[in-house]
């Protein structure tokens, strides 16, 4: 999840571009880039600066060293390629003939490489962008013209993507096209903009125009032309944007835990996209191979907190599908209980920002004994990830608030890969079940966004709870690790004093706790507990409690028990988190909206846990 900004007019471009990018700073910042055209010398100049934007304001002046009333930019959140000058954006063909920035996943970057290579092309950068400009260069070469090059581009491309992109034939143009990634046009008096998100325009121009998907637009200083992908010229309303600056940069929601928790069906999408290829999982660009994955007779999984959660579901489901007997350990506790591990192993370390002193001391440890490593990581280049043997990027892009909801519904879609995967390689799998499996994984995003909608029940049942004491979350099996995410979402946002227990464990002390009006959650999505869990759901309510049930659709007799019920799309049994997870992270945040905390900074909290 990138930023772009673009802008040709009569103003000096390179200033626009930078101010725009600062509003976007919170969608990337492990570099960022300006191109912008020189109408004297009739050059592209291209600038860029690893780390965060003001690197890129210093080196340039604040923009007046590069001169020009044309330009492009960008702030990058690396997926292919580490943060490194290098990779940052703009990228280019050698003779700068064609620029672009780029925002999204090219999935088949690779095999579009292997074609560019053979037609004579070289590469510099280890980005899938690189591959996108010189692709549009392959097809500019062909046809002559840009929009014939951006198109027939666009029909190879698989993935999403938001692109900006100059000619250098072709002065005071601007192109922008787009598939699955955010783009919006802007219009002022003295020229025109492109942009990812509203909140980089907002100071420039209310007018913009939304660009659909495999659309192009044509942008030079009084006009925009569209087109659809056949090139042919389609008209646009402008619509004038009425949010204020705060609320753009959430993209109109209140805080960025509600915009990141509607980010998940993408999240989860980009995921999948990334390591489903042709109908099977394909995890080379990880390092880990069939082989490798084949000989594991134990795997030990190491994280904190929400990661830790991921860990939880990882066992059930490759315990299950794949049969490899797997520990989960939290990190703090691996490195310093001596752990035994076993030959043959993998240790998984899960970490969204890759930088957790803990999850960090448990690889260095397990690395020290020999153990293989495999890390899941949402953050590029980052320690864990570059001290780990393999590494399964999640591409849930850059999260801000602190309590994390996208990030973990990647890193689960991380453990299903994996289970799949090691079932089908150890046998335990048929091809035919692997298939219907990803089928089911590919419409987790649309199920993800049916239970979204629902979210106004969520936030009304949320509002009565705000001032609750204790709550209690139940479930058995992956439903109790979902309950220990759900309730960790809830304790560390609204404050309220939370607990997670396996259903048949509460009568073994914590019942006495349950009070007259005292909430409990019961998680039942796995059909064969559900009689088991909606047995412990009475025994509490007999001691005065009110239930809220959380199932799939279709098990109505839920409503014989619970007093509030929240069901969600059914799937397979080991995808269940994934859609029962979304109204727990509801609740969690209504409540705290309703109790009217800091949601997105929640008190003692840090987003990335350096320390010990
Ligand atoms: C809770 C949360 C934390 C993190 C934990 C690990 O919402 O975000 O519990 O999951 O601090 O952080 P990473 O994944 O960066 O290692």
């Amino acid at each position: 999840m990138c930023g772009i900004v673009g802008y040709v007019g009569d103003e000096q471009a390179a200033p626009i571009l930078l101010m725009g990018l600062s509003k976007l700073e919170y969608r990337g910042y492990d570099s960022a880039g300006i191109a912008v055209r020189n109408e004297v010398t009739d050059k592209i100049a291209i600038v860029k600066a690893k780390g965060r934007l003001k690197t890129l304001v210093e080196k340039t002046d604040g923009g007046s060293a590069v001169p020009g009333t044309c330009g492009i930019g960008h702030t990058r959140w690396a997926t292919h390629g580490e943060p490194s000058e290098t990779n940052a954006h703009p990228h280019c063909t050698d003779d700068r003939s064609v620029v672009l920035v780029h925002n999204g996943i090219i999935e088949n970057y690779q095999e579009l490489k292997a074609k560019l290579l053979r037609s004579g092309y070289t590469f510099y950068s280890q980005t899938d962008t690189e591959v996108a400009v010189k692709l549009v260069d392959y097809y500019y070469k062909k046809t002559g013209t840009p929009l014939e090059a951006i198109s027939r581009a666009m029909l190879r491309i698989r993935g999403s993507y938001a692109f900006g992109v100059m000619f250098k034939d072709y002065p005071g143009k601007l192109f922008a096209a787009r598939k699955d990634s955010p783009l919006i046009i802007g219009q002022k008096d003295s020229g025109c903009l492109i942009a990812s998100d509203v909140p980089a325009i907002l100071d420039q121009t209310r007018r913009v125009y939304y660009i659909g998907n495999l659309e192009i637009a044509e942008l030079s200083r009084d006009e925009i032309h569209f087109y659809n992908i056949d090139r042919e010229e389609i008209q646009k309303d402008v619509v004038e944007i009425q949010w204020d600056a705060a609320a753009a940069e959430k993209g109109g929601y209140e805080h960025f835990m509600l915009k990141e928790i509607h980010e998940q069906p993408k999240a989860v999408q980009d995921t999948i996209g990334a390591y489903v290829k042709d109908g099977h999982v394909d995890l080379s660009e990880t390092g880990l191979t069939d082989e490798k994955l084949a000989s594991l007779k134990r795997i030990y999984i190491v994280a904190c907190g929400s990661a830790y959660h991921v860990g939880m579901v990882g066992k059930y489901v490759i315990e299950s599908m794949a049969g490899i007997p797997v520990e989960v350990d939290v990190a703090s506790e691996f490195r310093y209980r001596n752990p035994i591990l076993a030959e043959d192993s993998m240790v998984v370390i899960i970490s969204q920002s890759g930088e957790t002193a803990d999850s960090l001391a448990a690889l260095r440890l397990a690395k020290e004994r020999n153990v293989p490593v495999l890390s899941v990581v949402n953050v590029v280049g980052s320690s864990i990830a570059r001290e780990s043997d393999y590494t399964l990027y999640t591409y849930a892009g850059p999260e801000i608030s602190v309590a994390t909801t996208k990030a973990y519904s990647t890193q689960l879609i991380a453990m299903y890969l994996l289970s799949i995967q090691s079932a089908f390689v150890q046998g335990k799998l048929e091809e035919s079940r692997v298939s219907e499996l990803l089928a089911e994984m590919e419409t987790l995003p649309d199920k993800i966004s049916k239970v979204l909608d629902d979210k106004e029940r969520i936030q009304w049942f949320a509002s009565k709870y705000a001032n609750a004491h204790d709550i209690f979350f139940i479930g058995r099996g992956i439903d109790y690790a979902i309950s220990m995410e759900g309730s960790l979402k809830m304790k560390e946002i609204s404050y309220i004093h939370s607990e997670a227990y396996a259903a048949g464990e509460l009568k073994h002390g914590t019942i006495s706790l349950v009070e007259d009006g005292t909430l409990v959650i019961g998680v039942m999505t796995q059909k064969d507990l559900f009689e088991k869990t909606l047995s412990n759901m009475v025994e509490v309510k007999s001691r005065g409690a009110y239930l809220m049930g959380l199932t799939s659709y279709g098990n109505y007799s839920i409503e014989d028990t619970a007093d509030f019920s929240v069901y969600v799309p059914k799937t397979e049994k080991y995808f269940t988190t994934s859609l029962a997870i979304v109204p727990l992270q509801l609740m969690g945040y209504y409540v705290s909206v309703a109790k009217g905390l800091d949601v997105d900074k929640p008190r003692n909290l840090a987003k990335s846990v350096t320390v010990e």
